[in-house]
């Protein structure tokens, strides 16, 4: 009598075995590049928390997402971090604003051979760092916050960008800028809500990225990451408003939220593995704690995992780089 009669590491023999019986696997199209775009800097600014990653010029923000293109990449999220900021955020609606102008570049450097992706939300562009207006008494106002994710839609849209990213958390943004956007006859212009974005504080390094002027928090309008049942409502709420697409943020500590939405969505799922998550596995990397390239590829697929159809990762590019090689 053979004893155990079930031996699952007969699957795990060798590394043929194991790529061919794997439940998962990345693939360069389904991973989105976020990226920034600097005004008034004539060199790529490197960005300390996040090695690596850099504030572009609108040169190398081009060079960037042609190299994504050749690599195969599904798509560049944009960023832009403006050279002056006011209450209400105006250089967020001006077509010559930064951002604006990098979508403009990108697309004309790319056109439609990778999804041009763009960030709906005030707080690169408010003098107090807050993703919405405030009202007089200094809370966030909700209602007089959409009327600009309204116009920045539009505008962002005419410059180029495929597909919106409203992540201000405002309640109703999706819907408003579904509104504009079809009012100005851009039907075709997509919204990968984030739907489900928590208050985390794994956002840090990306505050330095877009040179954040926050003090305080985020709490009244981002989730509260005690709360899971929640997303789905959000989720809900984002599909009835028209997104295309939506987003659990951040990925890692958040994966059982990632895998209720996969679970229930419609429409393809996301995650963004974030500024904290890039910057933890840099710097343990760094100090030689672990195996970087090997963390790296374990938290993507931890990601995909969970359900998610595609990853807004910074390592992109390298990833996709890898999978080429074959390592
Ligand atoms: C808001 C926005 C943030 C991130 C993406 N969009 C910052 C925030 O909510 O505080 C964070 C992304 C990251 O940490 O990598 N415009």
């Amino acid at each position: 009598m053979n004893f155990p009669a079930v031996r699952p590491r007969r699957l795990r023999t060798t590394p043929a075995m194991r790529r061919l019986v794997s439940e998962v696997k990345i693939q360069p199209q389904e991973l989105i590049l976020p990226a920034f775009i600097r005004e008034g800097i004539t060199e790529p600014n490197p960005i300390v928390s996040m090695p690596g990653v850099v504030q572009h010029t609108e040169d190398t923000l081009r060079r960037a997402a042609a190299e994504a293109v050749e690599l195969g990449l599904g798509g560049i999220m944009l960023f832009g971090i403006p050279e002056t900021r006011d209450a209400r955020g105006t250089a967020a609606i001006d077509p010559n604003g930064i951002l604006n102008r990098g979508i403009a570049a990108v697309r004309e450097e790319v056109g439609d051979d990778l999804v041009i992706m763009s960030d709906v939300c005030l707080d690169e562009f408010t003098d107090h760092g807050h993703c919405g207006v405030l009202a007089a008494e200094g809370s966030v106002d909700n209602d007089a916050t959409l009327d600009i994710y309204a116009e920045m839609a539009v505008v962002q849209a005419q410059a180029g960008a495929h597909m919106l990213g409203p992540s201000g958390m405002m309640d109703g943004q999706v819907a408003v800028m579904r509104q504009a956007l079809d009012a100005a006859g851009l039907q075709d212009t997509s919204i990968l809500a984030y739907a489900a974005k928590y208050a985390s504080a794994f956002y840090g390094p990306f505050r330095e990225a877009v040179d954040s002027q926050l003090k305080g928090d985020r709490r009244t309008y981002q989730m509260d990451p005690a709360n899971r049942r929640e997303a789905i409502r959000e989720v809900e709420l984002d599909l009835a408003e028209g997104a295309d697409l939506i987003m659990v943020k951040p990925a890692m500590s958040y994966l059982d939220v990632l895998a209720d939405v996969a679970e229930m969505s419609p429409v393809p799922v996301s995650a963004y593995q974030i500024s904290g998550e890039y910057a933890m596995i840099e710097a343990a990397a760094a100090n030689g704690w672990i195996d970087r390239r090997a963390s790296i590829v374990e938290s993507v697929l931890s990601i995909r995992r969970a359900g998610a159809d595609t990853v807004l990762t910074y390592w992109a590019s390298e990833i996709a780089q890898w999978l080429r090689e074959g390592r």
